[in-house]
């Protein structure tokens, strides 16, 4: 069954936990899909861990539209949210619903992402506006990195709790779908939850989330970077790829790959006609 924007508010209301994982391919995006998860995010994470940046900040809408439409190849049910990168969104309304719509006609995002709550619900609301869904994202924003002064837990005083609390309703107001909470204590995120109609989608913000959203390549023991606390290893993929890269570099050098069947034939007839 195809994921859309009702189903996962849906989701909510009958209390049924959210999956999302980031992809940033088709093939990958096509395992996610059959694996059942209900959204894939084209997370601009991919500056991290597709073209090996320190940070989100160099990513382009080129980026994320080359992306974006090679995951909505592979996803059939999953629903496809594809980050906004850094100022395609922050300067002006006007940008921000013209950059929205690239990714929906030429990224075949079927909503964005956006970092920020009450500074951009204008640009959340146009967009809405526009006929495009909007994911909110608040807490660890990433793309505010250099503010933050490095990634840290997010809403831990009284007055950024509430400032947190404050803008996770602005967002709904606005007309947001869902928001992820990134970074947050587990409890001030099971009170944002509880106070908004619609998902909070978790990520380091514990387990009274609606949803939990992780990227691939941390949850498979892919990237080593660096790890955040809250990622949990379900696989080590990385270590499994990196055998057999190495069975592949022996076998090459050893010449007993390809075996003959991997091989093609020619006629003997066709064959002596060479020589
Ligand atoms: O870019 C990304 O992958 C994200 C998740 C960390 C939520 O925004």
């Amino acid at each position: 069954m195809k994921n859309t924007v009702l189903t996962i508010k849906e989701q909510k209301i009958k209390g049924e936990k959210i999956s999302m994982l980031t992809a940033y391919d088709y093939s990958t995006a096509k395992l996610i899909d059959e694996a059942g998860i209900n959204m894939i995010l084209v997370g601009d994470s991919l500056g991290n861990t597709m073209l090996g940046y320190e940070d989100t900040i160099s990513v382009t809408m080129e980026d994320m539209i080359h992306h974006g439409a090679a995951v909505a190849r592979g996803a059939k049910n999953a629903l496809v949210v594809v980050d906004m990168p850094f100022m395609s969104y922050q300067p002006a309304v006007y940008d921000a619903v013209v950059n929205a719509g690239r990714l929906m006609k030429e990224g075949r995002a079927e909503a964005v992402k956006l970092e920020g709550g009450e500074a951009v619900c204008p640009q959340v609301k146009a967009i809405v506006d526009a006929g495009i869904p909007v994911c909110a994202h608040l807490g660890l924003t990433p793309q505010s990195i250099n503010v933050f002064g490095g990634h840290r837990v997010q809403g831990k005083t009284e007055d950024a709790a509430k400032k947190l609390i404050a803008d996770a309703k602005a967002v709904e107001e606005a007309g947001a779908f869902a928001v992820v909470l990134e970074c947050v204590p587990a409890k001030l995120a099971e009170l944002v939850t509880k106070e908004l109609s619609i998902p909070t989608i978790g990520i380091g913000a514990g387990n009274g989330c609606d949803g939990q959203v992780l990227v691939y390549q941390d949850m498979l023991g892919m990237f080593s970077d660096f790890t955040p606390k809250f990622v949990k290893r379900f696989e080590n993929i990385g270590e499994i790829m990196k055998n057999a890269f190495a069975a592949y570099d022996s076998e090459v050098k050893a010449g007993t790959f390809p075996g003959k069947e991997h091989e093609y034939t020619i006629a003997d007839d066709v064959l002596e006609k060479l020589y």
